[in-house]
């Protein structure tokens, strides 16, 4: 049987991306940014998932205004980092799981959550980014990935309580599938960030560790944060974090934290990043 072993939330700032790239991680300015992503190399070295269900949000590179899939998954074979405007990222292609994806959709489907399929597809900054903060520069990347897609860009995005509902039936399509495999959810985004207008680099560190805390235990607060305060209190971008929901709820009930990270300065963006473990 397939096991969610662990959930892990990260940023995704595309300036992380370059970083690490253009081997800059140990310059001042980006050195704390990386520090708190050490633990998590040596432990993930060490846990060696199968897979990782990467929750992450497109910005428009394969999705545009002529298609908004609120939820969708890959199902394809592997998938090519975007090119976001200055040449794709030099990191290895993304090896998918087709058969535990289809699995997932199947399984989410009849269980009336009505992703949309995808089988071709560029992954942007999103998805490629918390890979190198957590495996570094590898040849290729130690597991296979099925990406989860979450509309956070075009109004409306989804709710709090629905991503933590859908979280909850991917533990359920993981724990119905034959094969024993060691998956791990990610739910990347965030944290407190406004890209653009008058309150461009808002950031609310107070706010974000309150949401840091409530991933912990047993509590499931966070699912109802309503729309307008992740606007009102961590700025237009920061409604990405509704994806770590969707990580805490493939958890379960509780959660215990193994590491913890927050960082600001990084680009325009506070970077978060925990891993949790199911109790
Ligand atoms: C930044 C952060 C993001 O989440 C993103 O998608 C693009 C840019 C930033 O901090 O610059
Ligand atoms: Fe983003």
């Amino acid at each position: 049987m397939a096991r969610i072993t662990a959930g892990v939330a990260s940023s995704h700032i595309p300036a992380l991306g370059v970083a690490s790239d253009f081997d800059k991680t140990a310059e001042p300015y980006w050195a704390p940014a990386f520090a708190g992503y050490e633990w998590t190399k040596h432990w993930e070295a060490e846990q060696k998932p199968d897979v990782v269900i990467l929750v992450y949000n497109d910005h428009a590179s394969a999705f545009d205004m002529k298609i908004i899939p609120t939820f969708a998954i890959g199902c394809a074979e592997s998938y090519r980092p975007a090119d976001e405007g200055w040449g794709p990222r030099k990191v290895p292609v993304v090896e998918g799981h087709p058969d535990l994806a289809w699995h997932i959709a199947q399984s989410l489907i009849l269980d009336e959550f009505d992703m949309t399929i995808i089988n071709e597809m560029d992954v942007d900054h999103g998805l490629t980014v918390p890979l190198s903060m957590m495996f570094g520069k590898p040849e290729a990347w130690p597991c296979k990935v099925i990406p989860l897609a979450v509309n956070v860009v075009t109004y409306p995005p989804p709710s709090g309580n629905r991503c933590w509902a859908l979280g909850e039936a991917i533990a359920r399509a993981v724990a119905s599938y034959d094969e024993d495999l060691n998956v791990q959810v990610w739910g990347t985004g965030g944290m407190s960030h406004q890209l653009q207008g008058p309150r461009a680099g808002l950031i609310n560190a107070a706010w974000d560790n309150d949401f840091l805390d409530g991933l912990v235990g047993d509590s499931d607060r966070l699912r109802y944060i309503p729309h307008i305060e992740y606007l009102r209190e961590t700025g237009s971008e920061g409604i990405e974090m509704v994806m770590w929901l969707i990580m805490r709820g493939a958890l379960g009930p509780a959660t215990r934290v193994l590491h913890r990270h927050y960082h600001v300065p990084a680009s325009n963006t506070a970077v978060g990043h925990i891993v949790l473990e199911p109790v």
